[in-house]
């Protein structure tokens, strides 16, 4: 087994609370955040001492709003990180950035504590529509933090976008998408919009007083983003994200391939050891009780093989049928020829040599069920 790691830091602070968000975030918690960055580092401390010889490919610090915190505290905590791991020298470190809490100071400090990617949460470029959704930032303001970002020496930046956002069309999002790359960004993701129960986006569709597009139109929508993207020379490397080459989110990656991955903060899960785990979501309960980590789970081999299945057909690469054959000692083309034969007939999937990938991703969760279906 490999013995690197990568490292998830969650800081579940937001200005406020976004109409389509589910994450675990709290608005209006300022009073919480010294408490917290304390408890994050106890936190820290523990994995630390348990996992002494691991080392550090990358770090990802998200939310939740990271940039909202003073730039001193993002420098104290990746420092803290370094003090108690060994990081490797060429990690990836990552901050998420919301563009209305970037500011110049900030952006020193995370530059000084050896932050090296951006990833800014833009979602739209259209001011109407983030209203709508309940952002608190407009387009100039992503533009302008962009530029100065740039000019501060960063290079690896990265922006979000949703796709099936109210009134987007194909016409719109290749528009946005071309808006944005002129920036330089070195890395776009674009979501298909989720609609969560719970949140405020769920209710507003239930009652009809906001419309998304419907299930063609959101393919479509996903391919002509595709297409877009590929002419401004981002390639796809997994069916959300888009790189210049080189700049491949390496902390994702990780994920993909089902590689050991620590998850502090509340909310926040883990992968160590063949066992996942989950720390609480409650955040006074988080900052008040000592750590443990909590609801470890060994993962039954059902888990372990859907897992596997869908990262890997979510990726371009596709699925490794050798690794897969080792992984589970069985032969993948012989446990799944039903699926592999359908899908190939109807060509949703090509199968090379020793990889099986998807050809159509805008219908990829159609595709990977056919799989599911085959595990017992
Ligand atoms: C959890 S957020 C944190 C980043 C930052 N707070 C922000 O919103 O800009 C990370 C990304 O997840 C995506 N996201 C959040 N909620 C989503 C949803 N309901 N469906 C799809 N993507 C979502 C957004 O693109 C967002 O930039
Ligand atoms: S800013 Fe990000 S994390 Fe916070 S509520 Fe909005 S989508 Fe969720």
């Amino acid at each position: 087994m490999s013995n690197s790691i990568s490292i998830y830091i969650h800081i579940p602070f937001c200005k406020s609370k976004c109409i389509y968000c589910d994450f675990v975030s709290f608005p209006n918690c300022e009073k919480f955040f010294d408490t917290y960055l304390e408890k994050v580092k106890q936190e820290i401390d523990y994995h630390a001492s348990k996992l002494k010889n691991r080392n550090v490919k990358t770090i990802f610090i998200g939310g939740g709003t990271p940039s909202l915190l003073g730039g001193e505290d993002i420098f104290n905590l990746v420092t803290f990180v370094l003090q108690k791991f060994s990081v490797s020298k060429q990690a990836e470190i990552t901050i998420e950035v919301n563009p209305e809490s970037f500011t110049k100071e900030k952006a020193l400090w995370w530059k000084k504590a050896g932050i090296n990617r951006l990833s800014f949460g833009l979602q739209s470029d259209d001011d109407i529509v983030l209203k709508k959704l309940g952002r608190i930032h407009n387009f100039s303001q992503f533009q302008n933090a962009v530029k100065e970002a740039k000019s501060l020496g960063f290079s690896n930046i990265s922006a979000d976008v949703l796709l099936g956002l109210p009134n987007q069309t194909p016409q719109k999002i290749r528009q946005t998408l071309r808006k944005i790359a002129k920036l330089g960004l070195a890395h776009i993701s674009a979501y298909g919009l989720q609609v969560e129960k719970g949140t405020k986006l769920f209710e507003l569709i239930k009652n009809e007083q906001i419309k998304l597009p419907d299930e063609d139109l959101s393919n479509e929508i996903y391919n002509s983003a595709y297409l877009e993207l590929k002419e401004l020379g981002f390639h796809r490397y997994e069916i959300s994200n888009f790189s210049k080459k080189g700049f491949e989110c390496q902390h994702n990656q990780n994920y993909w391939v089902r590689g050991e991955f620590l998850g502090i903060g509340a909310g926040a899960y883990g992968f160590i050891d063949g066992a996942h785990y989950e720390n609480t979501s409650n955040l006074v309960d988080y900052i008040k009780k000592d750590y443990v980590p909590q609801n470890i789970e060994k993962e039954s081999k059902k888990t372990k093989m859907e897992e596997t299945i869908m990262l890997a057909l979510r990726t371009e690469k596709g699925l490794n049928i050798s690794n897969f054959n080792k992984t589970f000692n069985i032969d993948f083309c012989e446990k799944f020829k039903p699926a592999l034969d359908k899908l190939s007939q109807q060509k949703l999937i090509k199968i090379t040599k020793n990889h099986i990938k998807i050809t159509n991703f805008s219908i990829s969760n159609a595709i990977i069920l056919q799989f599911f279906m085959l595990i017992d």
